[in-house]
């Protein structure tokens, strides 16, 4: 166990423990939500919702919850599900790496633990994208064992309650936060009392918005006390996503069907359905800095770079469209689209390449870029 004094943190004495418990578990007694997934205790929802919940608010998860175990309604479901209904499943939510993940993990349910969701916080721990965090979810909501579930809105209300100078976004740090919460947890009620940090963290208690005068904890609270709420948690400034300039090629035949392609070599996205679409180099990020127009001839060279990796001869179009912007964790895409008419003819078998009415889009998964340049397409064609 580390040594609190060791960090500058002061922890409190048994009693004081006690009477935090109470009082943040009146609080949530009186105030929680009610959420699908705390009407249950089974492992496999409580983890579907805590990875949904990684990735997005409450009320975006909830339908996807539902959908999700509506079609896969077993962990052998899962384990066994087409890779193109799983990334269906997540479309939109991003971080696809989490829902193939969660695929492997259901495998090694059924390979190594019987098909019966692993019931210690050590074996649970062992499934593949389970960090501690989910590891401490489920441990302590699923099966009552008082394991804490740290993420970044548990930090910041240890983080103000004991005035933890310690960045939150460091990985090395977290063992502070974890100590921490290792002495307050409750243990008759674990999933109950991380529950309501993370109702408190999320609301009252936000990183953006707080209301610290309406906290139930605030008389607890070291920095709502001493005034110094406004300097917790201690956070050095994220790096910027790098810019990153995408070209799209809209293509289409004389039957009105669209070229798509899926996506087979990158990690970011592989597995999803999308108009070509081509990363320009360092001059076409150059381009985006300085806000410049893309020249004319950018685009030309772009369009037969196009006709040779596609073996397709498009009669190009002027039509403008306003580039499409999309944000993930560490790039920020500029997609610039050209549009294009083309005969029918064959597609390379070297590529994943489809002709596809628009009707047809929702039958392939497709991430939120794709979506928005079909939302820019036809707002320009109506
Ligand atoms: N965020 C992550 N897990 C949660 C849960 N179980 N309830 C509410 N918000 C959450």
């Amino acid at each position: 166990m580390l040594d609190f004094k060791d960090y500058g943190i002061e922890m409190w004495d048994d009693n004081k423990i006690s009477s935090f418990r109470r009082t943040l578990l009146a609080w949530y007694d009186n105030e929680k939500r009610d959420l699908p997934w705390r009407r249950t205790k089974n492992p496999y929802h409580i983890w579907v919702s805590e990875i949904m919940l990684q990735q997005t608010q409450v009320v975006t998860v909830i339908p996807y919850y539902e959908r999700f175990l509506d079609w896969f309604p077993t962990i052998e479901k899962l384990a066994n599900a087409p890779e193109q209904q799983l990334l269906k499943a997540w479309e939109g939510l991003g971080y696809y790496s989490r829902v193939r993940n969660m695929q492997k993990a259901a495998q090694q349910i059924m390979t190594d633990f019987d098909g019966t969701f692993p019931s210690t916080h050590s074996d649970i721990s062992k499934l593949k994208g389970i960090g501690p965090y989910t590891a401490g979810a489920i441990a302590s909501i699923a099966f009552n064992l008082p394991e804490p579930a740290v993420d970044g809105n548990v930090m910041r209300v240890m983080a103000r309650l004991f005035e933890i100078n310690y960045d939150v976004g460091e990985p090395k740090n977290r063992k502070i936060f974890q100590a921490v919460m290792e002495k307050l947890i409750d243990p008759d009620r674990p999933g109950d009392f991380n529950q309501a940090l993370m109702d408190l963290g999320t609301d009252i208690e936000s990183a953006k918005n707080p209301r610290p005068d309406e906290s139930p904890i605030r008389f607890f609270c070291a920095a709502y006390l001493n005034g110094t709420y406004d300097k917790y948690p201690i956070k050095a400034p994220k790096k910027k996503p790098k810019p990153i300039q995408i070209q799209a090629f809209i293509i289409q035949n004389e039957n009105g069907e669209f070229l798509i392609e899926k996506n087979n070599d990158g990690r970011l996205l592989g597995g999803f359905w999308s108009f070509p679409i081509m990363e320009t180099d360092f001059l076409g990020q150059q381009l985006d800095l300085f806000e410049n127009d893309s020249s004319a001839l950018e685009t030309l060279s772009k369009k037969t770079i196009f006709e040779q990796e596609y073996n397709l001869k498009p009669v190009w179009s002027e039509q403008y469209f306003t580039p499409v912007k999309h944000t993930f964790s560490h790039q920020k895409w500029t997609i610039e689209m050209v549009e294009g008419l083309s005969k029918k003819a064959p597609l390379l078998p070297s590529k994943d390449l489809l002709w596809v009415t628009p009707q047809d889009f929702d039958k392939f998964p497709m991430a939120t870029p794709q979506k928005k340049m079909v939302q820019e397409l036809f707002k320009n064609k109506k």
